[in-house]
């Protein structure tokens, strides 16, 4: 049993294999956070003692008792308007316009196996591998209820948090706020890391102390960004990589969110992780309920490794879906870098058979195929083949890649319409905008209001149309704009505030009615790259293009701050051109071959520019994949090194046997006259004899991990680093 309750003293403890958490519901029934942390065997209700704070008032029943404050406490779902000042979980307005809400404990549920919602994706499970338990919580003065639900996967160290809001009560009552986790941790904690970036340059970790006041890391661009991603970690000074506790917590959402950490007058840290409330107004009619999204939790007293290991099983096992959750993923060439829009079939048809002849898998079609489309200012919502550019059709296309022995991809950008397009002439009022205000356009595109049921089933009809049409084995979800002018036609004036929740509600019924439908077809999901990489993406594609930034060097860090939530399976990643379409840099084809093998692999380049030895080596790499891509995928993932700080950006893959390790990365530039760097392995059999393949020497696994292996002598800038480890039988 994972979940154990003192009924008597109303005591919940949730055990894991390394992590215990426990809340209680006290005299008040005010429910209070107790611990999360490393299993401890007790009830912690002993720390939860708090002097009288001035200005932090008392609720009512506790008469005279002042050190008994909501603004000191430590609670597990705080509300705004009785007295805890701290940033809320949940915040409502009644029908006499008061904003208050106070929830008191009513009573629990504990069942096998994890809870489902409604409408969006939720970490899953069997009914021996988790439990669910609810909590009921009731406002004290009106018929708000509130569940609050944790799942918890012990062999995993994951806890889940979910609320569901229910209004039992005769009038409307506006949600302004209905967060999925509050974590108040007194202790311990004392710096953050959230992943920031911008396009091209995702997810980059950045450290910072915890200060007094709220700090933020959120979007309010509708997804869920390059700029913030929806994963945080909090970790006091002495954390690394295998040493000193942290707690991960990664909502599963793929709009607008909101992760606020405060550091209140008590030097307390309270995180509170959600839809972002600033664009967010919920009419809960009488008997409505409202689920909110998944945050998902490990604690790791190993340091970032231990967490990263969690998540990466976690969202392998228990997030990804479909046919290709764990299956070999397909080798794939993508034409978008090496033609842009300027194509025909022939070049196309050109691409693949060098492709084939290479052992390359899959022809990934992308941008350009459909509509009027031969520049990005048109085209967009018009998914019908284009015959001028693709002659004989996508069918025929796919008929020729396939007697090659290769299967054939599309690129869809769905959710976008061109002004400049047969649907937008047709449906103007489908797209988003303000009745009177000009759109904003970004990329020269709107963007289609996915909350209208007519548009889900326009884009569901005319994709399935072209899924059918041809053999597709694959598709590119690409959006490419962030959105804003939120007003649909189909809400009345005082329910807009409920559109970018159902904008995101609209795209998972898509999805799910897409991926129900084409069970064979492999989903990658894609904003302008990375910028919609998240859990709830990840619930339905498997696999997402990591960064725009194909280059290289700037992939090592751009996957690097990736690695620390998502598995490297779910990291779309291709070798492209020299030099780089993004940076101009000139790497090294094996540098840019082991760094795009850190992923779900790929090519992305025109073969004709390739010389022949060129070529020779990318068959190479293929059958180094097809070999390796077991270990890579299946394996545990070591970040050996900072690429942020260090000279050199290296990782290791090991097979959960510890029989196999690959230590892969790039050296960033050769000094003279300098010593070798040495780089330590991680995760081996301490007794046991790895022989390297490269030079055919046998390494005890412990030397390789306390002293540490010699990297090659690098010659030039941005060299490989490739080194094959098997232990001896
Ligand atoms: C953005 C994607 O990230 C690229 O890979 C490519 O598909 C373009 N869109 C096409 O417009």
């Amino acid at each position: 049993m994972s979940v154990t309750v003192n009924e008597k003293s109303k005591l919940f403890v949730i055990e894991t294999d390394n992590s215990e958490y426990q809340f209680s519901a006290d005299e008040y029934g005010v429910l209070r956070h107790l611990w999360y942390g490393e299993r401890v065997g007790m009830s912690m209700e002993y720390l939860c003692e708090y002097p009288d704070v001035g200005f932090s008032g008392n609720i009512y029943e506790a008469e005279n008792r002042r050190s008994y404050s909501l603004d000191t406490l430590p609670l597990e779902y705080p509300c705004t308007g009785t007295g805890d000042y701290r940033i809320s979980a949940v915040s409502a307005v009644h029908c006499d316009g008061s904003n208050a809400l106070d929830l008191r404990y009513s009573g629990y549920r504990l069942y096998d196996g994890k809870y489902s919602i409604e409408g969006l994706p939720a970490v899953y499970a069997d009914d021996n591998e988790a439990q669910t338990l609810e909590i009921y919580l009731k406002d004290s003065a009106s018929d708000i209820m509130v569940t609050l639900k944790y799942g918890v996967l012990p062999k995993l160290d994951i806890i889940t948090r979910s609320a569901v809001i229910e209004n039992k009560g005769e009038s409307s009552v506006i949600l302004t706020n209905a967060a999925s986790l509050c974590l108040d941790m007194p202790r311990d904690y004392n710096e953050w890391i959230h992943f920031h970036g911008r396009h091209t340059l995702e997810r980059i970790p950045e450290r910072l102390p915890l200060a007094h006041g709220i700090l933020e890391s959120s979007s309010r661009r509708g997804t869920s960004s390059h700029q913030q991603n929806p994963t945080v970690i909090l970790c006091n000074g002495e954390c690394t990589e295998t040493n000193g506790k942290c707690i991960g917590a990664m909502l599963m959402y793929s709009g607008s969110f909101s992760t606020k950490i405060e550091y209140d007058q008590l030097e307390q840290a309270r995180l509170v992780m959600g839809i972002d409330p600033e664009l967010f107004r919920w009419e809960l009619k009488s008997g409505e309920k409202f689920f909110t999204p998944e945050a998902v939790m490990s604690f790791s007293q190993n340091g970032f490794e231990k967490l990263s290991h969690n998540f990466h099983k976690t969202v392998r096992e228990h997030i990804c879906r479909g046919k290709y959750k764990l299956a070999e993923r397909p080798v794939l060439i993508n034409n978008w870098e090496a033609t842009y829009f300027d194509f025909d079939e022939n070049k196309i048809l050109n691409i693949a058979e060098q492709a084939a002849a290479l052992g390359v898998d899959l022809l990934v079609l992308d941008d350009g195929w459909f509509g009027k489309r031969n520049d990005d200012c048109s085209g967009l919502g018009d998914w019908f083949v284009n015959t001028n550019k693709i002659k004989g059709g996508l069918g025929k296309l796919a008929e020729n890649i396939k007697s090659l022995g290769m299967r054939f991809g599309l690129w869809f950008e769905p959710e976008m319409v061109s002004e400049d397009s047969e649907l937008y002439r047709t449906h103007p009022e489908w797209a988003i905008k303000i009745p009177s205000r000009y759109p904003v356009r970004s990329r020269y595109q709107l963007v289609l209001d996915i909350t209208n049921p007519d548009v889900r089933e326009y884009l569901f009809e005319s994709m399935s149309n072209i899924l059918k049409s041809a053999d597709i084995s694959y598709i590119k979800w690409d959006m490419n704009r962030s959105i804003c002018d939120w007003y649909t036609p189909c809400l009345s004036s005082e329910n807009q505030g409920e559109m970018p929740h159902r904008y995101v509600l609209g795209l998972y019924e898509l999805l799910e009615r897409l991926t129900t439908a084409f069970p064979n077809v492999l989903f990658e999901g894609c904003s302008g790259g990375g910028g919609r990489f998240d859990a709830g993406m990840l619930y339905y594609c498997p696999q997402i293009w990591c960064s725009d930034d194909t280059d290289a060097y700037e992939r090592t860090k751009i996957q690097y701050g990736t690695s620390f939530f998502y598995p490297i399976s779910a990291v779309g990643s291709h070798v492209s051109a020299v030099p780089n379409h993004q940076t101009g840099r000139i790497t090294p084809m094996e540098t840019r071959a082991v760094t795009a093998m850190a992923g779900s692999f790929g090519y992305e380049l025109d073969l004709n520019t390739l010389s022949d030895k060129e070529k020779q080596e990318v068959k190479k790499q293929i059958v180094r994949f097809k070999k390796d891509g077991s270990l890579i995928h299946n394996g545990l993932y070591y970040r050996l090194s900072d690429p942020m700080t260090d000279k050199f950006a290296v990782w290791e893959f090991v097979s959960e046997d510890r029989s196999e390790v690959l230590v892969n990365g790039i050296i960033f530039r050769t000094e003279p006259n300098c010593t070798q760097y040495i780089i330590k392995l991680r995760g081996l059999l301490p007794e046991a004899d790895y022989r390297l393949a490269e030079n055919g020497e046998v390494y005890k696994g412990s030397a390789l991990m306390n002293g540490g292996i010699l990297m090659p002598k690098s010659w030039g800038d941005y060299a490989p680093v490739d080194m094959h480890f098997t232990a001896e039988a």
